[in-house]
């Protein structure tokens, strides 16, 4: 079994990305062979200031290490230094459809929010197919708003398998349903783009700013209050454990004991739970070299399977 996926470096990550993504990503590596490489060629789609796309990679690299991700179970790897996937992406663009194209979400979503697209940005489900195939990539866990491009690759695998003989192993998707509904300081699913997330790697200060704007109903003090449809009790699930949980529970129903008395507790457990991946995230940044060159050798590596797969890809289509 070989799973396989990519992560678009966008800003800092939210303990929604962490729950939803960099846990699962993490706990992958324990399945079987795992590849978590950076998109940094489908970042390029947005033309990105090549420094801030620099600096974003980096940070991405820091954030899944800090995390657990470990280098001898995962290989590890930007996109880029693997640029077979390009030639591969021109390859399969050959036999993919116009039409499949425009009817993919993501890029009916752009057209939709007025950008003028780019035909990186039309072109980009060939790039991630290829992303997949090039690898042999058995299973490939992404979230849900990824299914529409992962049928896109499975087509793909088939029809050219199709025409040319047996080359691509056909992958299976693996979609997180929600794996944890992580919910932002107001309530709608965390997101980067409602302006609500929590980032996993804050300073305290802010950090605790944040959660104490969590909003909840305005019951005063001694009120009860039901734990069950409060954002900070859900937030709080995701940091404690069965004991701590039913304490705040039973707390909020017999009542003094406020909103402010629960967010501090919330923001003391989170804290607690992200310090060692704080305290080694900075060790990592201190050293940037050790980082590089994890990226560096799980590029070689990866390169090196991308190469077997074009080898008989150029062959099978008459390039060779
Ligand atoms: N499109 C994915 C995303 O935005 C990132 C991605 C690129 C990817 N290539 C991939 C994910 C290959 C899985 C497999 O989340």
């Amino acid at each position: 079994m070989r799973v396989l996926s990519g992560i678009q470096p966008s800003g800092v990550p939210h303990i929604g990305n962490y729950f939803g993504m960099m846990r699962p990503a993490v706990e992958l590596q324990e399945k079987g062979e795992a590849f978590l490489f950076i998109a940094d060629y489908h970042s390029l789609t947005t033309q990105p200031d090549p420094e801030y796309l620099r600096e974003q990679v980096n940070g991405v690299a820091l954030d899944f290490l800090a995390c657990g991700l470990n280098p001898e179970k995962t290989v590890f790897f930007r996109q880029s230094d693997v640029p077979q996937v390009t030639e591969l992406t021109w390859i399969l663009s050959t036999i993919t459809t116009v039409g499949v194209l425009e009817r993919a979400h993501s890029y009916k979503d752009k057209l939709a929010k007025g950008f003028v697209p780019n035909n990186g940005l039309f072109t980009y489900p060939v790039l991630m197919a290829s992303d997949i195939l090039i690898y042999q990539s058995t299973l490939v866990p992404v979230g849900k708003d990824q299914k529409q491009h992962l049928e896109i690759t499975r087509d793909l695998a088939i029809k050219f398998n199709n025409i040319y003989g047996d080359i691509f192993t056909i992958p299976e998707e693996s979609i997180r349903e929600s794996v944890a509904v992580v919910p932002g300081i107001d309530g709608q699913k965390m997101s980067k783009s409602y302006d609500n997330a929590i980032p996993i790697f804050g300073g305290k200060k802010a950090t605790r700013k944040l959660i104490m704007s969590i909003v909840t109903d305005c019951k005063g003090l001694e009120e009860p209050k039901d734990p069950d449809t409060c954002n900070v009790v859900a937030l709080f699930k995701l940091f404690a454990d069965e004991k701590q949980l039913k304490a705040m529970k039973d707390n909020y129903r017999a009542g003094n004991y406020g909103y402010g008395h629960a967010k501090q507790e919330l923001f003391e457990t989170m804290w607690e739970y992200f310090e060692p991946m704080r305290k080694r995230r900075e060790e990592l940044a201190d050293n940037l070299d050790y980082v590089w060159d994890i990226l560096k050798k799980g590029g070689q590596t990866a390169a090196a399977e991308a190469e077997k797969t074009m080898v008989k890809v150029r062959k099978a289509v008459g390039l060779r």
